[in-house]
């Protein structure tokens, strides 16, 4: 886009305002980046200092240029550094998600092999395994009361499958103790507790209480802890390995990764590979709760592709309906709804200048609601994604991200996310407790204000 365009000034929004949009993005900004996207367009500046500037994006043209046609200019690991508010980087070392240039295309290659189709196939077992438990466990539950957790239950084994499949199968992890202190690392270091935090302390300071701020340190120190022994086991050869685990210890064998390093993608899959996965389960499964019409149709889906062809696998079958329904609930709830970059080097996009080392946001949450590429965005559609709908919205839909920086794991998680949610739907007919829209937030993930809860019953 460089030099086609006369230069043009990029809308900054005034001082007095900044407060209101601070606030904002604090209580809930996947609202706030919306109403500022509603005041100042598809692209302004968020300038807290001379020298900073964070510019929000949210046009697919800009997106395209920032995650693809000009990737090489713009550092994820960079942009996350900076914002050390949210301790991302204690948690993540530099691990894939943290890393960029060679150090990032090392780590890509060795990791890649991890999402080959006969490498997606192989954890099938224990994907089988942990949703009979959980069928099992639901079958029973929803006799006597047929309300369940679905939220919690869902990130709980996909957390389970995560492990056993990455780390190892022989292992009794403590996964309540792995559970809680990852959530609470992600809640304890997210913006707005650390905001409540400098509150706190500002007011407690007056009456000579020095307050300190230790819960992200010590969820981080347990999982330190539970990282440490499982490496340590792992090159004392104490167990066998899978999948991830596996592969850096043949590295490690070959003295080409550290016990850091091996920490570092831990903490990494940890913190990418199930929360999101699940969570997109859930929000897929409510759309079939809250749309009947749509559960019988993919539940018809299910039963003639079962009848034409009584011996295949789901995981081999074609589903095109449910498809649409989980691309249309990526776009309403994308799991990962916003994307930072540092730009290494000052640029042009669409003709407005980017400083060097500015800061760009992309909320994918507002991106997927764009009224000029999505009319009625706010609203459920899954014709949205039926071929001739969807013809040139390739970067106003993004839920994986794009360019060479998009999700790793995506095929796995679109694998995991047919054999899950037709496994349920097969068993149990969903409904929701309530006819209201879930109000929804975010902190690192889109997740319901309310752990999302719905009624089965069994089929
Ligand atoms: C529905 C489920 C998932 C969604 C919506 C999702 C979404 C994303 C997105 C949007 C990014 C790119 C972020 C950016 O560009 O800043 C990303 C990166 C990543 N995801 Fe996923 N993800 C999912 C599941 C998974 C799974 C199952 C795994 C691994 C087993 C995984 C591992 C990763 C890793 C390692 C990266 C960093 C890739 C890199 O920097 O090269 N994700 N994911």
């Amino acid at each position: 886009m460089e030099g086609a365009i006369d230069s043009k000034t990029i809308p900054l929004i005034p001082g007095h305002k900044i407060p209101v949009h601070a606030i904002g993005l604090l209580n809930n900004p996947l609202k706030a980046i919306s109403k500022m996207i509603d005041s100042y367009g598809d692209i302004f500046n968020l300038k807290l200092a001379k020298d900073s500037n964070i510019i929000f994006v949210n046009h697919p043209d800009y997106v395209k240029h920032i995650l693809k046609d000009n990737q090489e200019n713009y550092s994820r690991g960079n942009a996350v550094k900076q914002s050390s508010i949210t301790g991302l980087h204690d948690f993540l070392g530099n691990g894939i998600f943290m890393s960029d240039d060679e150090d990032w295309e090392a780590q890509h290659k060795l990791l890649k092999g991890l999402f080959s189709v006969t490498a997606i196939e192989s954890t099938l077992p224990i994907i089988e395994d942990e949703l009979g438990k959980l069928i099992a466990k639901w079958s029973h539950q929803v006799i006597n009361n047929p309300t369940v957790e679905v939220e919690e239950e869902m990130l709980l084994m996909m957390m389970r499958i995560m492990l056993r499949t990455q780390v190892s199968n022989e292992l009794n992890f403590d996964y309540n103790a792995i559970f809680n202190a990852l959530t609470g690392r992600v809640e304890a270091s997210s913006v707005k507790a650390l905001f409540r935090y400098q509150l706190k302390a500002f007011t407690l300071k007056p009456l000579g209480i020095n307050y300190k701020y230790t819960k992200h340190q010590e969820y981080l120190d347990t999982l330190n802890d539970i990282a440490d022994k499982l490496v340590s086991g792992l090159i004392n050869e104490e167990y066998k390995p899978s999948g991830l685990f596996a592969i850096m210890l043949a590295d490690y064998k070959l003295n080409k990764t550290t016990r850091t390093d091996i920490r570092d993608q831990f903490m990494n899959f940890v913190f990418a590979a199930f929360d999101t996965t699940a969570t997109a389960i859930t929000w897929t499964l409510y759309h079939l709760a809250a749309y009947p019409k749509i559960q019988q149709q993919v539940n018809e889906e299910l039963a003639t592709s079962i009848q034409k062809e009584p011996d295949t696998h789901i995981s081999n079958r074609q589903f095109p309906l449910l498809q649409l329904l989980i691309k249309e609930t990526l776009r309403l709830y994308p799991p990962v709804w916003s994307y930072a970059r540092e730009a290494a080097e000052s640029d042009t996009i669409n003709g407005y200048p980017i400083p060097a080392k500015s800061i760009i946001v992309i909320s994918s949450y507002a991106l997927h609601r764009h009224p000029e590429f999505w009319p009625s965005g706010d609203n459920f559609n899954i014709a949205n994604f039926e071929k001739e709908n969807f013809k040139g919205k390739t970067f106003a839909y993004i839920p994986f991200g794009q360019g060479k920086r998009m999700c790793v794991g995506r095929a796995l998680a679109e694998y995991q996310m047919q054999i899950i949610v037709e496994g349920i739907l097969q068993q149990f007919q969903l409904d929701t407790i309530s006819k209201k829209k879930p109000e929804i937030n975010a902190n690192i993930i889109i997740k319901g204000t309310e752990p999302v809860r719905l009624k089965l019953v069994k089929r």
